[in-house]
């Protein structure tokens, strides 16, 4: 099986969304990620609702809406509303994990969550048959173009592990410092769903990047 490939708009021109996001309708993309940051949670702030429907107006393929926001129970339904296929919270934001996950498929969406770097995958444990995209972050959540974190291999095996043990639904999503080298090892120890921002926008060709990426093999699962 293929990876899904999911370019996020950060690193996109924004002075130029509807030429990025009529790219990826064009290329081999699957789903476009969508970052919102809130100068709260994490210590940037990008875009809003606004920014997501005018991607949304040009888009013909799924918004992936990762919410980097305290809160986000506040805004899943109008981010569903302004067009988002997928929304993940961060476990890190939400004390009521269960009913926020709830909350976004009574509302049509996936229900996704992220987890920060330190957040351990064994958190998931009581919820995962609930979560329908675990988005891992690679790096720390707030900046486009940093470092993959190497630790990130260990955690896919264990969180792929527990996605067998209870015989979970969940996709693993693969957040930050994605790349053509570290690509082949994370589908090799599990992951779905490759995010990946600078290294295709920064490219000379995305859309030939973003094949690239596509082209590669995902691992059997029984
Ligand atoms: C980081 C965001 C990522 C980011 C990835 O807070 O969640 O989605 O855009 O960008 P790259 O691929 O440049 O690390
Ligand atoms: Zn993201």
């Amino acid at each position: 099986m293929t990876p899904i490939i999911a370019p996020s708009l950060l690193a996109a021109d924004f002075a130029n969304l509807e030429r990025d996001v009529k790219m990826l309708n064009e290329s081999a993309a699957d789903w476009l990620h969508i970052d919102i940051m809130d100068g709260v949670f994490v210590p940037n702030i990008s875009f809003g609702l606004p920014v997501c429907q005018a991607i949304q107006r040009h888009a013909t393929k799924p918004l992936d809406v990762h919410l980097m926001i305290t809160q986000p129970e506040h805004y899943l339904e109008a981010f569903q509303k302004v067009g988002a296929s997928v929304i993940s919270v961060h476990y890190e934001a939400c004390p009521h994990l269960h009913s926020t996950l709830q909350k976004i498929k009574a509302l049509g969406c996936k229900a996704g969550v992220a987890i920060n770097p330190h957040t351990p995958v064994q958190v998931l444990e009581d919820v995962i048959q609930e979560i329908e995209v675990v988005c891992m972050m690679s790096v720390n959540p707030g900046f486009g173009g940093q470092k993959f974190i190497a630790q990130t291999f260990e955690k896919i095996r264990k969180l792929r592990q527990l996605i067998t043990a209870k015989q979970a639904p969940t996709l693993i999503e693969i957040d930050g410092g994605v790349n053509s080298e570290n690509a082949p090892e994370l589908l090799r120890q599990g992951a779905d769903i490759l995010v990946a921002g600078s290294f295709i926008f920064r490219s000379e060709d995305p859309m030939a990047t973003i094949q690239t990426l596509k082209q590669l093999e995902t691992t059997q699962r029984a």
